[in-house]
């Protein structure tokens, strides 16, 4: 299965799951809006491909796991991007969510894209104790001991002088944690023994630091065009970044160096177990940054 079609399995599941349910239109607009806003789908393609590198066959179910992700992943920008929060106008190259549907609304879009992942992994036909371990996972990832308690660091971070030690801390959970879930998720639909999950999931979370640091140099060095959003928003709110504690170059080569250490652990990986690991490897070299 190619890349193509691999994400045409989770724009079909995304499809399914809101196309077959009757509820607040308005609320359905909102939701569809972000959902079809062209993201770039890393983190369930992540999920599908580590899957395939795994020789697990790939069916529908899984590209309903990959689509909570991505939901929760969407549901995560909506409320960033909020006044409240780091009040942008444009996400994905249009409008953010609240400027078109207004703040109440788009607070609620968040919410149900937040909850609705849930009924979608417990719907799926996947034995139970996997559905189990994976809603597990993914609510770690994603709330107080994940993502959102990142976006708590992240806003107090604001116009302090952070050690290294600390922002690290903030992107591991803000974006690490949502970027290493497609590692776990395989790692529990495979069976894989617990050492090798932990492996996998370092890798995730290291191309999730990674991540993010590239985010914070594209936000000083790139244009509307290339990212989506107004760039140069993170010097005037003051953010914790890592240009902002490093200096551009050095953020850069953390970022890069970071890179390598997930195709070494790749490398590892594959000497253990049956693990292709050059579709993966092909990902990370799409995040290293040149110049
Ligand atoms: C943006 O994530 C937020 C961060 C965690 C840096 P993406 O860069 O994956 O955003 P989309 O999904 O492609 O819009
Ligand atoms: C976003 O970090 C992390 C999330 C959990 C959404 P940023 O605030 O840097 O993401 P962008 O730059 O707005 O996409
Ligand atoms: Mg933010
Ligand atoms: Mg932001
Ligand atoms: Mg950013």
């Amino acid at each position: 299965m190619n890349k193509q079609e691999k994400l045409a399995l989770v724009e079909s599941a995304l499809e399914d799951f809101y196309g077959n349910q009757q509820f607040a239109s308005s609320l359905r607009e909102a939701v569809l809006y972000s959902i079809h806003a062209g993201g770039k789908r890393i983190r369930p393609y992540l999920l599908l491909e580590v899957l395939d590198s795994l020789q697990v066959p790939i069916t529908q179910e899984h590209a309903q796991v990959a689509a909570a992700l991505e939901m929760i992943h969407t549901g995560s920008l909506i409320h960033d991007d909020l006044p409240a929060m780091d009040n942008d106008d444009f996400r994905r190259g249009r409008l953010t969510n609240h400027k078109v549907y207004g703040e109440a609304l788009a607070i609620l879009a968040g919410d149900a894209l937040f909850l609705d992942p849930y009924a979608l992994i417990a719907q799926a036909n996947l034995p139970s104790q996997t559905k189990v371990d994976l809603i597990s996972n993914l609510s770690l990832a994603s709330g107080s001991m994940g993502m959102v308690a990142g976006q708590v660091l992240d806003m107090e971070g604001e116009g302090q002088q952070l050690s290294l030690e600390e922002l690290q801390t903030i992107h591991a959970n803000k974006t690490g944690k949502l970027l290493a879930f497609p590692f776990q998720a395989a790692g529990i639909i495979a069976g894989l023994d617990e050492n090798l999950q932990r492996q996998l999931k370092t890798v995730g979370e290291l191309i999730g630091l990674a991540f993010q640091v590239r985010d914070d140099v594209l936000d000083v060095t790139a244009s509307f065009e290339e990212i989506g959003k107004t760039p140069q928003k993170d010097l005037q709110a003051e953010k914790s970044t890592y240009p902002a504690l490093l200096g551009l170059d050095q953020a850069i080569a953390f970022c890069n160096q970071t890179l390598d250490q997930a195709n070494a652990k790749l490398e590892e990986i594959s000497q253990v177990v049956s693990f292709d690991k050059e579709p993966i490897v092909k990902i990370v070299e799409s995040l290293r940054i040149n110049g």
